[in-house]
Protein backbone atom coordinates (compact mmCIF):
# COMPACT_ATOMS: atom_id res chain seq x y z
CA UNK A 1 0.00 0.00 0.00
CA UNK A 2 1.02 3.69 -0.84
CA UNK A 3 1.33 5.46 2.73
CA UNK A 4 0.07 9.44 2.45
CA UNK A 5 2.83 9.70 4.97
CA UNK A 6 5.64 7.79 6.78
CA UNK A 7 6.35 8.81 10.05
CA UNK A 8 8.50 7.93 12.83
CA UNK A 9 7.27 8.16 16.33
CA UNK A 10 10.68 7.34 18.61
CA UNK A 11 10.39 6.43 22.17
CA UNK A 12 7.16 4.74 21.09
CA UNK A 13 7.17 1.73 23.86
CA UNK A 14 7.45 4.61 26.62
CA UNK A 15 4.43 6.34 28.66
CA UNK A 16 3.67 9.37 26.62
CA UNK A 17 4.90 7.54 23.11
CA UNK A 18 3.12 4.88 23.53
CA UNK A 19 -0.05 6.84 23.87
CA UNK A 20 1.04 8.90 20.91
CA UNK A 21 1.72 6.01 18.54
CA UNK A 22 -1.62 4.31 19.49
CA UNK A 23 -3.56 7.23 18.50
CA UNK A 24 -1.84 8.26 15.17
CA UNK A 25 -2.07 4.25 14.28
CA UNK A 26 -5.96 4.37 14.46
CA UNK A 27 -6.35 7.74 13.60
CA UNK A 28 -4.78 7.78 10.36
CA UNK A 29 -4.81 4.20 8.81
CA UNK A 30 -3.28 5.60 5.59
CA UNK A 31 0.04 6.61 7.45
CA UNK A 32 3.02 4.21 7.45
CA UNK A 33 3.71 4.57 11.63
CA UNK A 34 7.55 3.70 13.00
CA UNK A 35 7.95 2.81 16.71
CA UNK A 36 11.76 3.33 16.67
CA UNK A 37 12.75 2.17 20.28
CA UNK A 38 15.90 0.76 22.13
CA UNK A 39 13.68 -0.34 25.06
CA UNK A 40 15.88 0.95 27.91
CA UNK A 41 13.78 -0.28 31.51
CA UNK A 42 11.25 2.40 30.66
CA UNK A 43 10.46 0.71 27.24
CA UNK A 44 7.74 -2.03 27.30
CA UNK A 45 6.00 -3.03 24.19
CA UNK A 46 3.60 -4.50 26.48
CA UNK A 47 2.13 -1.34 26.34
CA UNK A 48 1.07 -1.48 22.32
CA UNK A 49 -0.47 -4.85 22.40
CA UNK A 50 -3.83 -3.21 21.08
CA UNK A 51 -1.97 -2.13 17.79
CA UNK A 52 0.91 -4.23 17.27
CA UNK A 53 -0.69 -6.01 14.20
CA UNK A 54 -1.60 -3.18 12.71
CA UNK A 55 -1.02 -3.27 8.99
CA UNK A 56 0.51 0.11 9.46
CA UNK A 57 2.46 -0.04 12.34
CA UNK A 58 5.91 -0.90 12.56
CA UNK A 59 8.56 -1.44 15.22
CA UNK A 60 12.22 -1.22 14.61
CA UNK A 61 14.37 -1.85 17.73
CA UNK A 62 16.91 1.10 17.38
CA UNK A 63 19.47 3.24 19.64
CA UNK A 64 18.81 7.00 18.22
CA UNK A 65 22.23 7.39 19.23
CA UNK A 66 22.87 4.59 16.23
CA UNK A 67 23.42 7.70 13.84
CA UNK A 68 23.85 5.43 10.43
CA UNK A 69 21.29 2.93 11.47
CA UNK A 70 18.22 5.42 11.68
CA UNK A 71 19.70 7.12 8.36
CA UNK A 72 19.14 3.87 6.90
CA UNK A 73 15.50 3.21 8.55
CA UNK A 74 14.31 7.13 7.50
CA UNK A 75 15.88 5.80 3.65
CA UNK A 76 13.81 2.65 3.69
CA UNK A 77 10.77 3.86 5.05
CA UNK A 78 10.96 7.69 2.85
CA UNK A 79 10.34 9.01 6.04
CA UNK A 80 8.76 12.29 6.06
CA UNK A 81 8.17 13.19 9.51
CA UNK A 82 9.51 12.79 12.50
CA UNK A 83 8.39 12.91 16.40
CA UNK A 84 11.11 12.47 18.65
CA UNK A 85 10.10 11.61 22.50
CA UNK A 86 12.74 9.10 22.95
CA UNK A 87 14.48 10.29 26.38
CA UNK A 88 15.86 9.42 29.41
CA UNK A 89 13.18 10.99 31.41
CA UNK A 90 13.43 10.84 35.09
CA UNK A 91 15.04 13.42 37.52
CA UNK A 92 16.08 11.29 40.37
CA UNK A 93 18.11 8.90 37.86
CA UNK A 94 19.61 11.98 36.09
CA UNK A 95 21.24 13.24 39.74
CA UNK A 96 22.52 9.41 39.89
CA UNK A 97 24.03 8.91 36.23
CA UNK A 98 24.18 12.44 34.68
CA UNK A 99 26.24 10.83 31.58
CA UNK A 100 23.13 8.51 30.19
CA UNK A 101 21.19 11.48 29.96
CA UNK A 102 23.33 13.13 28.56
CA UNK A 103 23.92 10.47 25.72
CA UNK A 104 20.75 9.96 24.83
CA UNK A 105 19.03 13.04 25.50
CA UNK A 106 21.73 15.54 23.77
CA UNK A 107 23.70 13.08 21.71
CA UNK A 108 20.48 11.07 20.27
CA UNK A 109 18.87 14.01 19.78
CA UNK A 110 21.85 15.25 17.45
CA UNK A 111 21.70 12.01 15.85
CA UNK A 112 17.82 11.92 15.00
CA UNK A 113 18.57 15.78 13.96
CA UNK A 114 21.79 15.34 11.42
CA UNK A 115 19.93 12.03 10.18
CA UNK A 116 16.79 13.82 8.93
CA UNK A 117 19.21 16.44 7.50
CA UNK A 118 21.14 13.80 5.70
CA UNK A 119 18.81 12.04 3.97
CA UNK A 120 16.36 15.12 3.62
CA UNK A 121 19.09 16.66 1.80
CA UNK A 122 19.39 13.87 -0.69
CA UNK A 123 15.33 14.28 -1.91
CA UNK A 124 14.44 17.14 -4.75
CA UNK A 125 11.89 18.68 -3.11
CA UNK A 126 14.48 19.02 0.28
CA UNK A 127 12.46 20.12 3.40
CA UNK A 128 8.92 20.20 1.57
CA UNK A 129 5.94 18.56 3.35
CA UNK A 130 8.93 17.65 6.24
CA UNK A 131 8.66 18.26 9.88
CA UNK A 132 10.90 17.67 12.73
CA UNK A 133 8.91 17.65 16.27
CA UNK A 134 10.66 17.58 19.24
CA UNK A 135 8.91 16.95 22.18
CA UNK A 136 10.18 18.32 25.09
CA UNK A 137 9.63 19.26 29.12
CA UNK A 138 8.52 22.66 31.13
CA UNK A 139 11.22 21.17 33.48
CA UNK A 140 13.60 23.65 31.20
CA UNK A 141 12.36 26.80 32.43
CA UNK A 142 13.91 26.29 35.58
CA UNK A 143 11.38 26.72 38.98
CA UNK A 144 8.78 29.45 39.94
CA UNK A 145 8.13 30.61 43.09
CA UNK A 146 5.24 29.82 45.73
CA UNK A 147 2.73 32.52 47.19
CA UNK A 148 0.59 30.65 49.13
CA UNK A 149 -2.51 30.75 47.78
CA UNK A 150 -1.63 33.39 45.30
CA UNK A 151 -5.25 33.71 44.54
CA UNK A 152 -4.59 34.25 41.02
CA UNK A 153 -6.51 32.93 38.19
CA UNK A 154 -4.95 30.87 35.17
CA UNK A 155 -5.10 33.11 32.04
CA UNK A 156 -7.83 31.07 30.87
CA UNK A 157 -10.61 28.48 32.84
CA UNK A 158 -10.31 25.02 31.36
CA UNK A 159 -12.21 22.10 31.97
CA UNK A 160 -9.51 20.48 33.57
CA UNK A 161 -8.81 23.73 35.91
CA UNK A 162 -12.46 24.18 36.76
CA UNK A 163 -13.71 23.94 40.14
CA UNK A 164 -12.21 24.31 43.06
CA UNK A 165 -8.51 23.92 41.90
CA UNK A 166 -7.69 26.85 39.30
CA UNK A 167 -6.59 28.70 41.96
CA UNK A 168 -2.60 29.08 40.54
CA UNK A 169 0.30 28.96 43.77
CA UNK A 170 1.90 32.24 41.92
CA UNK A 171 1.31 34.91 39.79
CA UNK A 172 4.20 33.90 37.28
CA UNK A 173 3.57 30.70 34.70
CA UNK A 174 6.12 29.50 32.09
CA UNK A 175 5.23 30.93 28.74
CA UNK A 176 7.19 30.42 25.52
CA UNK A 177 9.69 33.42 25.22
CA UNK A 178 11.16 32.98 28.85
CA UNK A 179 14.76 31.78 28.83
CA UNK A 180 16.04 28.41 29.79
CA UNK A 181 17.35 27.81 33.46
CA UNK A 182 17.32 24.02 34.41
CA UNK A 183 18.58 22.68 37.50
CA UNK A 184 18.27 18.84 37.10
CA UNK A 185 21.21 17.23 34.84
CA UNK A 186 17.83 15.75 32.99
CA UNK A 187 16.04 19.40 32.17
CA UNK A 188 19.62 20.61 31.35
CA UNK A 189 19.98 17.95 29.02
CA UNK A 190 16.58 18.31 27.31
CA UNK A 191 17.52 22.05 27.11
CA UNK A 192 20.50 21.14 25.40
CA UNK A 193 18.54 18.84 22.89
CA UNK A 194 15.99 21.82 22.48
CA UNK A 195 18.53 24.44 21.57
CA UNK A 196 20.38 21.78 19.12
CA UNK A 197 16.68 21.44 17.48
CA UNK A 198 16.34 25.30 17.23
CA UNK A 199 19.63 25.65 15.79
CA UNK A 200 19.18 23.16 12.96
CA UNK A 201 16.33 25.09 11.91
CA UNK A 202 18.22 28.70 12.47
CA UNK A 203 21.48 27.12 10.70
CA UNK A 204 19.85 24.61 8.10
CA UNK A 205 16.49 25.47 7.72
CA UNK A 206 15.31 21.87 9.15
CA UNK A 207 11.72 22.37 9.13
CA UNK A 208 11.43 22.02 13.25
CA UNK A 209 8.96 22.31 15.77
CA UNK A 210 9.04 22.19 19.74
CA UNK A 211 6.74 21.67 22.54
CA UNK A 212 7.13 22.26 26.34
CA UNK A 213 4.40 20.01 28.44
CA UNK A 214 3.96 20.11 32.00
CA UNK A 215 3.53 16.29 34.27
CA UNK A 216 1.99 14.07 32.75
CA UNK A 217 -0.38 11.14 34.48
CA UNK A 218 -2.15 8.22 33.37
CA UNK A 219 -2.27 4.79 31.82
CA UNK A 220 1.46 2.80 31.12
CA UNK A 221 3.69 5.53 33.13
CA UNK A 222 6.61 3.44 34.42
CA UNK A 223 6.09 3.21 38.48
CA UNK A 224 9.07 5.25 39.25
CA UNK A 225 7.40 8.71 38.90
CA UNK A 226 5.31 9.55 41.40
CA UNK A 227 1.54 8.94 40.80
CA UNK A 228 2.43 5.26 39.61
CA UNK A 229 4.56 4.55 42.25
CA UNK A 230 2.46 5.54 44.80
CA UNK A 231 -0.96 3.98 43.61
CA UNK A 232 0.99 0.70 43.90
CA UNK A 233 2.24 1.18 47.01
CA UNK A 234 -0.86 2.37 48.51
CA UNK A 235 -2.55 -0.78 47.07
CA UNK A 236 0.12 -2.66 48.44
CA UNK A 237 0.56 -0.49 52.07
CA UNK A 238 4.05 0.02 51.38
CA UNK A 239 5.37 3.57 52.90
CA UNK A 240 4.94 6.51 50.51
CA UNK A 241 8.36 8.29 50.23
CA UNK A 242 7.13 12.12 49.85
CA UNK A 243 10.49 14.39 49.80
CA UNK A 244 10.77 17.36 51.84
CA UNK A 245 7.49 18.38 53.34
CA UNK A 246 5.55 17.48 50.08
CA UNK A 247 5.10 21.67 49.44
CA UNK A 248 6.37 21.60 45.94
CA UNK A 249 3.72 22.28 42.88
CA UNK A 250 3.01 20.54 40.02
CA UNK A 251 0.93 21.27 36.86
CA UNK A 252 -0.64 17.81 36.12
CA UNK A 253 -2.08 17.02 32.36
CA UNK A 254 -3.50 13.75 30.88
CA UNK A 255 -1.68 12.27 28.53
CA UNK A 256 -4.16 11.88 26.42
CA UNK A 257 -4.48 15.44 26.35
CA UNK A 258 -0.88 15.57 25.72
CA UNK A 259 -1.44 13.21 22.36
CA UNK A 260 -4.01 14.90 21.14
CA UNK A 261 -2.30 18.27 21.22
CA UNK A 262 0.64 16.41 20.37
CA UNK A 263 -1.31 15.53 16.98
CA UNK A 264 -2.66 19.21 16.53
CA UNK A 265 0.92 20.60 16.53
CA UNK A 266 2.38 17.98 13.96
CA UNK A 267 0.09 18.85 11.55
CA UNK A 268 -1.32 22.46 12.32
CA UNK A 269 1.86 23.81 14.14
CA UNK A 270 4.19 26.61 12.35
CA UNK A 271 7.45 25.83 11.32
CA UNK A 272 10.14 27.17 13.99
CA UNK A 273 7.48 27.96 16.56
CA UNK A 274 7.53 26.43 20.09
CA UNK A 275 4.27 25.64 22.13
CA UNK A 276 3.69 25.51 25.91
CA UNK A 277 1.50 22.86 26.76
CA UNK A 278 0.00 22.23 30.35
CA UNK A 279 -2.91 21.97 32.32
CA UNK A 280 -3.77 24.60 34.75
CA UNK A 281 -3.83 22.31 37.32
CA UNK A 282 -1.64 23.15 40.13
CA UNK A 283 -1.22 20.81 42.81
CA UNK A 284 1.24 20.70 45.79
CA UNK A 285 2.26 17.56 45.90
CA UNK A 286 0.93 16.76 49.59
CA UNK A 287 -2.66 17.62 48.30
CA UNK A 288 -2.35 15.43 45.04
CA UNK A 289 -0.88 12.56 47.46
CA UNK A 290 -4.03 12.88 49.77
CA UNK A 291 -6.71 12.73 46.46
CA UNK A 292 -4.52 9.46 45.26
CA UNK A 293 -5.18 7.78 49.09
CA UNK A 294 -8.63 8.30 49.07
CA UNK A 295 -9.65 7.18 45.63
CA UNK A 296 -7.49 3.82 46.04
CA UNK A 297 -8.70 3.51 49.17
CA UNK A 298 -12.48 3.83 47.79
CA UNK A 299 -12.42 1.85 44.98
CA UNK A 300 -10.64 -0.95 46.81
CA UNK A 301 -13.45 -0.30 49.37
CA UNK A 302 -11.50 0.92 52.16
CA UNK A 303 -12.36 3.29 54.65
CA UNK A 304 -11.93 6.60 53.92
CA UNK A 305 -8.41 8.37 54.73
CA UNK A 306 -7.52 4.69 56.06
CA UNK A 307 -4.10 4.63 54.30
CA UNK A 308 -2.90 8.49 55.46
CA UNK A 309 -0.35 6.71 57.35
CA UNK A 310 1.42 5.64 54.81
CA UNK A 311 2.21 9.03 54.06
CA UNK A 312 6.32 9.30 55.26
CA UNK A 313 8.43 12.54 54.35
CA UNK A 314 12.22 11.70 53.92
CA UNK A 315 14.95 13.70 52.63
CA UNK A 316 14.38 16.51 49.64
CA UNK A 317 15.52 15.60 46.29
CA UNK A 318 18.59 17.78 45.13
CA UNK A 319 17.70 20.57 44.04
CA UNK A 320 14.04 20.16 44.11
CA UNK A 321 12.41 22.81 42.19
CA UNK A 322 9.62 24.18 44.19
CA UNK A 323 6.71 25.08 41.55
CA UNK A 324 6.05 24.42 37.98
CA UNK A 325 3.03 26.05 35.99
CA UNK A 326 2.39 25.95 32.05
CA UNK A 327 0.57 28.75 30.15
CA UNK A 328 -0.84 27.58 27.16
CA UNK A 329 -2.82 30.33 25.92
CA UNK A 330 -0.56 30.58 22.64
CA UNK A 331 -1.61 26.77 21.88
CA UNK A 332 -5.16 27.82 22.74
CA UNK A 333 -5.40 30.67 20.88
CA UNK A 334 -3.69 29.66 17.58
CA UNK A 335 -4.81 26.07 17.41
CA UNK A 336 -7.85 26.17 20.02
CA UNK A 337 -6.29 23.35 22.02
CA UNK A 338 -7.54 23.04 25.69
CA UNK A 339 -7.02 20.07 28.26
CA UNK A 340 -10.39 17.81 28.24
CA UNK A 341 -10.74 15.93 31.10
CA UNK A 342 -11.33 17.36 34.64
CA UNK A 343 -8.54 16.55 37.23
CA UNK A 344 -11.01 14.40 39.46
CA UNK A 345 -12.02 12.25 36.48
CA UNK A 346 -8.50 12.05 35.30
CA UNK A 347 -7.26 10.45 38.34
CA UNK A 348 -10.10 8.29 38.93
CA UNK A 349 -10.09 6.99 35.32
CA UNK A 350 -5.81 6.45 36.10
CA UNK A 351 -6.26 5.00 39.75
CA UNK A 352 -8.80 2.43 38.36
CA UNK A 353 -6.39 1.75 35.08
CA UNK A 354 -3.74 1.00 38.06
CA UNK A 355 -5.78 -1.14 39.91
CA UNK A 356 -7.51 -3.26 36.84
CA UNK A 357 -3.61 -3.59 35.77
CA UNK A 358 -1.82 -5.06 38.47
CA UNK A 359 -0.42 -7.61 35.96
CA UNK A 360 1.07 -4.56 33.92
CA UNK A 361 2.28 -3.25 37.20
CA UNK A 362 4.17 -6.37 38.61
CA UNK A 363 5.34 -7.33 35.21
CA UNK A 364 7.62 -3.98 35.24
CA UNK A 365 8.14 -3.85 38.35
CA UNK A 366 9.78 -7.81 38.37
CA UNK A 367 11.64 -6.74 34.67
CA UNK A 368 9.79 -9.64 33.10
CA UNK A 369 8.74 -7.38 30.28
CA UNK A 370 12.27 -6.79 29.41
CA UNK A 371 13.35 -10.67 29.21
CA UNK A 372 10.23 -11.58 27.04
CA UNK A 373 10.87 -8.82 24.57
CA UNK A 374 14.59 -9.34 24.53
CA UNK A 375 13.94 -13.26 23.26
CA UNK A 376 11.66 -11.79 21.04
CA UNK A 377 13.62 -9.18 19.30
CA UNK A 378 16.78 -10.94 19.58
CA UNK A 379 16.81 -12.56 16.61
CA UNK A 380 15.36 -9.96 13.95
P1 LIG B 1 9.61 7.28 29.26
O1 LIG B 1 10.83 7.24 30.11
O2 LIG B 1 8.36 6.62 29.75
O3 LIG B 1 9.93 6.63 27.83
C1 LIG B 1 11.08 6.91 27.14
C2 LIG B 1 11.17 5.94 25.95
O4 LIG B 1 12.34 6.27 25.19
C3 LIG B 1 11.29 4.47 26.36
O5 LIG B 1 10.45 3.68 25.55
C4 LIG B 1 12.76 4.15 26.08
O6 LIG B 1 12.98 2.79 25.75
C5 LIG B 1 13.05 5.08 24.92
N1 LIG B 1 14.48 5.39 24.81
C6 LIG B 1 15.29 5.86 25.80
N2 LIG B 1 16.55 6.00 25.33
C7 LIG B 1 16.52 5.62 24.03
C8 LIG B 1 17.50 5.54 23.01
N3 LIG B 1 18.79 5.86 23.26
N4 LIG B 1 17.14 5.12 21.78
C9 LIG B 1 15.85 4.77 21.52
N5 LIG B 1 14.88 4.81 22.46
C10 LIG B 1 15.21 5.23 23.70
O7 LIG B 1 9.36 8.80 28.94
P2 LIG B 1 8.01 9.64 28.86
O8 LIG B 1 7.61 10.05 30.23
O9 LIG B 1 7.04 8.93 28.00
O10 LIG B 1 8.53 10.96 28.12
C11 LIG B 1 8.61 11.02 26.70
C12 LIG B 1 9.15 12.36 26.27
O11 LIG B 1 8.30 13.40 26.76
C13 LIG B 1 10.54 12.67 26.82
O12 LIG B 1 11.26 13.33 25.81
C14 LIG B 1 10.28 13.60 28.00
O13 LIG B 1 11.36 14.47 28.22
C15 LIG B 1 9.04 14.33 27.53
N6 LIG B 1 8.14 14.82 28.60
C16 LIG B 1 7.69 13.96 29.57
C17 LIG B 1 6.81 14.43 30.56
C18 LIG B 1 6.25 13.51 31.61
O14 LIG B 1 5.53 13.98 32.51
N7 LIG B 1 6.50 12.21 31.56
C19 LIG B 1 6.40 15.77 30.53
C20 LIG B 1 6.88 16.61 29.51
C21 LIG B 1 7.75 16.12 28.55
P1 LIG C 1 8.10 12.96 39.34
O1 LIG C 1 6.92 12.11 39.05
O2 LIG C 1 9.43 12.32 39.49
O3 LIG C 1 8.13 14.09 38.21
P2 LIG C 1 9.06 15.44 38.10
O4 LIG C 1 10.18 15.34 39.05
O5 LIG C 1 9.51 15.37 36.69
O6 LIG C 1 8.13 16.58 38.38
O7 LIG C 1 7.81 13.78 40.68
C1 LIG C 1 6.69 14.61 40.81
C2 LIG C 1 6.81 15.32 42.15
O8 LIG C 1 6.71 14.37 43.21
C3 LIG C 1 8.15 16.02 42.34
O9 LIG C 1 7.95 17.24 43.06
C4 LIG C 1 8.94 15.04 43.19
C5 LIG C 1 7.88 14.37 44.03
N1 LIG C 1 8.15 12.97 44.42
C6 LIG C 1 8.08 12.56 45.75
O10 LIG C 1 7.80 13.38 46.65
N2 LIG C 1 8.34 11.26 46.06
C7 LIG C 1 8.66 10.33 45.10
O11 LIG C 1 8.90 9.13 45.43
C8 LIG C 1 8.71 10.75 43.73
C9 LIG C 1 9.06 9.77 42.63
C10 LIG C 1 8.44 12.07 43.43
Amino acid sequence: MEYKRSIIITGGAGFIGSHVVRLFVNKYPDYRIINLDCLTYAGNLANLKDIEDKPNYRFAKLDICDFEGVLALMKEEKVDGIIHLAAESHVDRSIKDPFTFARTNVMGTLSMLQAAKVYWDTLPEKYEGKRFYHISTDEVYGALEVTDPSGVEPPFTTKASSGKHHLAYGKKFFTEDLGYRPHSPYSAAKASSDHFVRAYHDTYGLPTVVTNCSNNYGPYQFPEKLIPLFINNIRHRKPLPVYGKGENVRDWLYVEDHARAIDLIFHEGKTAETYNIGGFNEWKNIDLIKVLINTVDDLLGRSEGEDMGLITFVTDRAGHDLRYAIDSTKLQKELGWEPSLQFEEGIRRTVKWYLDNQDWLDNVTSGDYQKYYEKMYSNR
